[in-house]
């Protein structure tokens, strides 16, 4: 069992990474929805969040590997977990500057994440790394995940697109021109988990040149090789069993389920936790 936690529903791009990638493993994730957003708290909500759901985790479904499937938690905790339980494989996400640099024409990359990513030494070191390389057009985005959150409602459609959309179009415009001209921002990392769920939004207001890139893929392979480097990946009968996905979450059951059944097409039942 491999457990996998986010703030909110945002994790299920990272899920849905994983699922594809290593579909005989069983996972449970958690979305913590009752504690979201995280971008814009401070980092001590945010680690003791992070510790709650790994212990959780741990003692409740005795998981063998964890996927920090949200960024900013992985930007304040993943140090401080790694630390406290040596003997778990531990995979956290940051933002995809280095195959976004890799893509981009134009050497002007957008960088769309939460406040709390921006700002923490992690991602500072990151940029540092690729000084020089291309200019980093960094935009906090404020709101965007929560409305993300909000929209996911209760039923199969997104409850308010029209606020999806401002918020796009505000951080998106803050950001400068977008295009594949010198001086224009040709690629765009979407530095946040939730972020992916509002590509078409973005893909609208930004025209079909501009490259989006997240980090679901690179995480899920990254997943794979740390359970094979600890002899604990899941054996399978054959290719065609599938694992179990568990769905928990400590805002409201009915949103994480029906934000599973629309992106990942997982007809899985959300319980409450109270953690
Ligand atoms: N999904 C989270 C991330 O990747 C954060 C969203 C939030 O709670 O602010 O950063």
């Amino acid at each position: 069992m491999i457990g996998v936690f986010d703030s909110g529903i945002g994790g299920l791009s990272i899920l849905q990474a994983l699922r594809a990638e290593l579909p005989q493993q069983d996972f449970v994730y958690i979305a913590d929805s009752g504690h979201a957003p995280y971008g814009e708290r401070d980092d001590a909500h945010v680690i003791a969040r992070s510790r709650a759901l790994t212990q959780h985790l741990r003692a409740a479904h005795r998981i063998e590997a964890l996927v920090i499937a949200c960024n900013t938690a992985t930007a304040a905790a993943i140090h401080l977990l790694r630390a406290e339980h040596p003997d778990l494989p531990i995979v956290g996400v940051e933002p995809a500057l280095k195959p976004a640099l890799a893509l981009s024409r134009t050497r002007r990359i957008g960088v769309m994440a939460t406040r709390g990513t921006l700002s923490s030494a992690k991602f500072g070191a990151l940029l540092g790394t690729l000084a020089g390389q291309a200019e980093f057009v960094c935009q906090p985005c404020d709101g965007l995940a929560d409305a993300i959150e909000h929209s996911a409602g209760a039923g199969d459609e997104i409850t308010d697109a029209t606020d999806l959309i401002a918020h796009c179009a505000r951080h998106t415009r803050a950001m400068g021109a977008f295009g594949v001209n010198s001086g224009e921002i040709d690629t765009l990392v979407l530095g946040c988990t939730h972020y992916p769920f509002v590509q078409a939004p973005l893909r609208e207001l930004l025209g079909p040149r501009v490259r989006f890139v997240a980090t679901g893929e690179p995480v899920a392979r990254q997943t794979r090789r740390l359970l094979q480097a600890a002899r604990k990946l899941a054996p399978g009968q054959s290719a065609a069993d599938t694992g179990r996905i568990l769905l928990r979450t400590t805002g409201k059951p009915a949103a994480l389920q029906a934000a599973a059944r629309r992106w990942l097409q997982l007809q899985a039942t959300a319980e409450l936790l109270f953690i």
